[in-house]
This record gives C-alpha cells, structure tokens and sequence, in this order.
C-alpha cells in the first residue's frame, strides 16, 4: 500500500493575519512549523479576492524546499500567476466570490474542454494538476478525459454527516485509481473523521487546513498564555528591584 502524505493548508494563517492587517501570524512561518513536523507539503489557495493568502504569501511559500500545493479557480489570472511561479501543484477548484469556502467539487463534466485546456497550460509549465471533484463517477470519468494526473475528492459531504457518502468516497477513489489517476482527498477533516478516509488504500494524500489551524489554537493557548503570565511577573519583579 502507498503512504499516506499529508498537506497542510495555510490559508486561515493568513486569515488571522489579514484580520490586524499586519504580518503576524506569518502563514510561512506556520508552513515551516508544519513541514517540521511532518508534514509532506504546503497547501494555500490564492483566491481572486484575496481574502486570505496573497501573491507575495505565494511567492514565498514558493521558496520553501517543500512541494507547494496552489489551490486556485481555472481563470485566466490564475493561470498566468500559476504558470510564472511554477509551484509543484495546482488543485483546480470552483470559486465564487461569496462562499465561505469551496462548496462543491468542480464540475469537469460540464466544462471538459475549459478544464483541459487550464490542465495542458499548467503542464506545460511543468506542475502537476489535480482536479477538486465530488465523488461522482461522472467527474471521476471526465477528470481522467482531460489528462490531469490526479483528482483530489471533497470529503465536505462526508465530513458534514452525509449517508452513504463514505461509500461513494471508497467507490470513486477505486475508480480512479483503475484509471490510472493519482487519488487525493480533503474538506472538513478532523481529528474524528479523517480515520476512514485515511484508510482508503487508494488515496495517497490527505489536505487539511482548517481544523488544524482551529486545533492549534486549543494546543497553543497554554503556552502562550504562559509565557505572557512569565514575562508579564519578570517585568514587576524587575520594577519592584529597581
Ligand atoms: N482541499 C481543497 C481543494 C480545498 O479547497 C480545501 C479548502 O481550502 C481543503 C482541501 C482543506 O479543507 P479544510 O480547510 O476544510 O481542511
């Protein structure tokens, strides 16, 4: 059986960035921290709003060592910055301005030929493209048409409960795998779920970001208001000496 990678999404570090409008937290400094420990690659998704990770945030995630996963809509724009930066992957997803995240796989069967065109310029730029589909024989067939080598397949209907979506999970990654396509696999994956979907043999890499940047909040806070409370007591001490 192949291993199991894991990518790691950065973008709601930058989410907490934008939020003071400064630079801190860094998601590059949070991609670091994750390929430290263990993780097999960067994840971010340039949007065309810029909501969360920027141009410049891509460039540098870019210079890391680690294989860069862009996440990006099959635009024009997109195609072009992707093309310039050449990171090792792109995850062609469906955008729309308003959603709160990506809500559904991409429709590859009803945009075949669009989508095979964005493949063939992405491969052209030497990166690897993976579409973000739902588990759906029909998407799986059409994906495998338009030459990209991987499919990554969106675990938000499982992840929110949905019956029967682990099977059509298990089925399609098996179909895409008897096609020759690389399988993936990510949205709304946590600590409870990720067990069954990890244990699809063919799934070869797992992209988490959202519960693992909620997660690190619980196992960071301790600390960090430990250090405040040290740091805060070292300076009384230091006044009450002087
Ligand atoms: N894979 C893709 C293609 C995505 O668009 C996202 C969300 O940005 C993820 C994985 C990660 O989803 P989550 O943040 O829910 O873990």
């Amino acid at each position: 059986m192949k291993r199991l990678r894991l990518g790691v999404n950065v973008d709601h570090v930058a989410t907490l960035r934008n939020a003071r409008g400064g630079v801190y937290p860094d998601p590059v400094k949070a991609a670091e921290l994750a390929l430290a420990a263990g993780a097999d690659g960067v994840v971010a998704h340039l949007r065309e709003d810029r909501r969360h990770i920027r141009d410049d945030d891509m460039r540098r995630l870019r210079a890391l060592s680690a294989p860069l996963n862009m996440e990006m809509a099959p635009t024009e724009e997109m195609i072009a910055i992707a093309r310039a930066l050449r990171p090792h992957a792109c995850c062609l997803v469906p955008e729309r301005r308003m959603e709160l995240t990506t809500e559904g796989g991409l429709d590859v069967a009803g945009q075949e030929t669009l989508i095979q065109t964005a493949v063939a310029q992405l491969a052209d730029a030497g990166i690897r493209v993976s579409l973000f589909i739902d588990p759906d024989p029909k998407q799986v067939h059409a994906a495998h048409r338009t030459g990209a080598p991987a499919v990554e397949l969106h675990t938000g209907a499982y992840a929110s409960g949905g019956a029967d979506e682990l099977a059509r999970l298990q089925e399609a990654a098996a179909l895409a795998a008897a096609l020759g396509l690389e399988c993936h696999a990510g949205h709304g994956l946590n600590f409870e779920n990720v067990g069954p979907i990890a244990a699809i043999a063919e799934i070869e890499e797992l992209n988490i970001g959202h519960f693992l940047i909620a997660q690190a909040v619980y196992d960071g806070l301790a600390a960090a208001v430990r250090t405040m409370l040290a740091r805060m007591e070292e300076a009384r001490r230091g006044a009450n000496a002087g």
